[in-house]
Order: C-alpha cells, then sequence, then structure tokens
C-alpha cells in the first residue's frame, strides 16, 4: 500500500539541498539528516546505554541516512552497518560515509526488517533501532531476529513513538500514521515481547519530550520556508508532512502518544 504522505523519499532525496539543512538544523540544534525525533544529546545518552567498547560492532535497523551511524563511528569508534528498506535513504547515507572518510567503519546496505536480515547470528555487540519499530508489522518476529544477531551479553536499544498513552480520534491517528504503516501499541506490550524474545530488560525511560520539541520546530521551520519547500514539493505533499508534524507535535506535548526507549541485553 502506498503511504498517503510520501515522507522519507522526500527527506532522504532532498537531504543535501540547503534549505533542508536550514530546516534540520532549526530542528535538531545539529543536523545528522535525521527523518525522527533524536538529538544530538540523545545519540550521546542512547550510546551511553549501550555499554560499548571501541572497535564493537553494531547494528542500526531503519538507520535512514545513516546520520546516527556516522556519528557513532566517527565519535566513538564503533564498526557501524546499517540497513533501510529506503533506497533514498541507503544512497545518502552512503555518499556520508564516503564525504565523511568513514567507509572502513560504516556500511549501509537496503533491507526489510520484517524479514530474515542478511547477517550470521551472534554478529553484533548491539542493535539500534531509532522510532522505526512501529513500521514493522510483526514485532515478536523482529525482536526474536534481533535477539539471533546479538552475541551474547550484547544489547538492543530500540524507541517506541506510538505508544498509546490517551485518547485519540479517529483523525488524529489517521493522520499521525499518514506517512506509511504504523503499530499503535498500548505500554508494557513491548515489555511483554521482550522477555518472549529471550531479552532481559535493562532499562526503559520516556523519551517523548523530544517529540514534542522536534515536530513543534520542524513544522515551524517548514512553514517559515514554505515558498522554498513549494519548489521541492508538491503542495499536497507540503500541506500533508506539515499536518503530521503538527499533529505529532501535538499528541506528545499533550501526553497522549508517548516515546519510551527500550534497552534490553542477551544474557547478563
Ligand atoms: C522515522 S524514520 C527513522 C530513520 C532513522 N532511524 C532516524 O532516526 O532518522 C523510519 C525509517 O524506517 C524505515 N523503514 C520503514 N519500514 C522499514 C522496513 N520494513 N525495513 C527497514 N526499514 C524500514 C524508513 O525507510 C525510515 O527510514
Amino acid at each position: 500500500m502506498t503511504a498517503p504522505v510520501n515522507l522519507y523519499d522526500g527527506h532522504y532525496g532532498h537531504l543535501e539541498a540547503e534549505t533542508y539543512q536550514q530546516i534540520r538544523n532549526e530542528t535538531y540544534g545539529e543536523d545528522l539528516g535525521q527523518a525522527s525525533w533524536i538529538t544530538v544529546d540523545e545519540s550521546d545518552q542512547f550510546y551511553s546505554w549501550l555499554n560499548l567498547e571501541p572497535s564493537a560492532q553494531v547494528l542500526e535497523i531503519a538507520c535512514g541516512s545513516g546520520g546516527f551511524s556516522a556519528y557513532i563511528a566517527r565519535k566513538y569508534k564503533v564498526d557501524v552497518t546499517g540497513v533501510d528498506l529506503n533506497q533514498e535513504g541507503i544512497t545518502a547515507a552512503t555518499h556520508r560515509a564516503d564525504r565523511e572518510g568513514l567507509t572502513a567503519s560504516l556500511h549501509f546496505q537496503v533491507a526489510d526488517a520484517n524479514e530474515q536480515l542478511p547477517f550470521s547470528d551472534a554478529s553484533f555487540e548491539a542493535v539500534f533501532c531509532n522510532d522505526s519499530i512501529n513500521h514493522l508489522r510483526n514485532r515478536l518476529a523482529a525482536l526474536k531476529e534481533w535477539f539471533r544477531l546479538l552475541k551474547p551479553t550484547g544489547r538492543l536499544l530500540y524507541t517506541d513513538p506510538i505508544l498509546v498513552t490517551g485518547q485519540l480520534s479517529n483523525e488524529e491517528m489517521t493522520i499521525r500514521s499518514s506517512i506509511g504503516y504504523y503499530l499503535f501499541t498500548p505500554l508494557g506490550i513491548n515489555e511483554q515481547l521482550l522477555a518472549e524474545a529471550g531479552f532481559d530488560l535493562v532499562h526503559v525511560e520516556d523519551v517523548t519530550a523530544n517529540v514534542a520539541l522536534t515536530a513543534g520546530r520542524w513544522h515551524a521551520a517548514r512553514e517559515k520556508r514554505k515558498d522554498v519547500l513549494l519548489q521541492f514539493e508538491p503542495q499536497e505533499r507540503y500541506e500533508g508532512v506539515q499536518r503530521f508534524l503538527w499533529v505529532t507535535h501535538k499528541l506528545a506535548e499533550e501526553g497522549r502518544l508517548s516515546r519510551y526507549a527500550y534497552v534490553a541485553q542477551k544474557e547478563r
């Protein structure tokens, strides 16, 4: 099914255009090319929860244009493999690795995280997935697959930004999920599925505040540049993305849809 609002192709396809860089700088403070609610401060916090040593092998699922992967490869000297379903995202990520001289420690490939991934058992010290697990259809199967890929004592960190923590109208749910397949999940289910997949839960944290902050700023930064953006985007897409960002901001600010980070370990 084609999503009514095509956010990701537009985002990754225009990643290096100056207007989109300005929008990301205003949204996140520092531009990693992200298409989500992660900032650089949060990237450092998430990295610390992974408990890694330099040269560790990290797998990023749904890496988009590879900003987080490149950031931790550069700063913490780990090796990162990133996969995403979106070809434009992987092309942009590969260009970034070339441009930043990180081709020895960064590898990107197109892969569907709804399927078995093309890596051997116990290949990675950490698996990371930011703001994307909600796009996968069978969460238990995905968690079991990530468990398979981790070495013993390896850690998984993912955020789920689509946790139902209040009342949502049908219209709000439609707009919030207008960019693709979405799984809305009540609190408590992630903990159950992690246990069922074999993981020990290490840490859970409510990280909704970054959604309210970044979605609000992203909306405002785009509105300010509407005339320029309309040279890149059809009006329908521009308006669809604006509605998506506004509803995302409002639901997070009012605490009706939350984002939590889950850190889990394969055996202690
Ligand atoms: C909200 S974006 C987050 C991207 C990146 N993690 C970030 O923080 O900027 C969600 C990503 O999930 C990817 N995605 C959606 N379904 C996927 C699937 N079945 N397999 C792999 N990636 C998928 C999209 O292409 C998109 O890049």
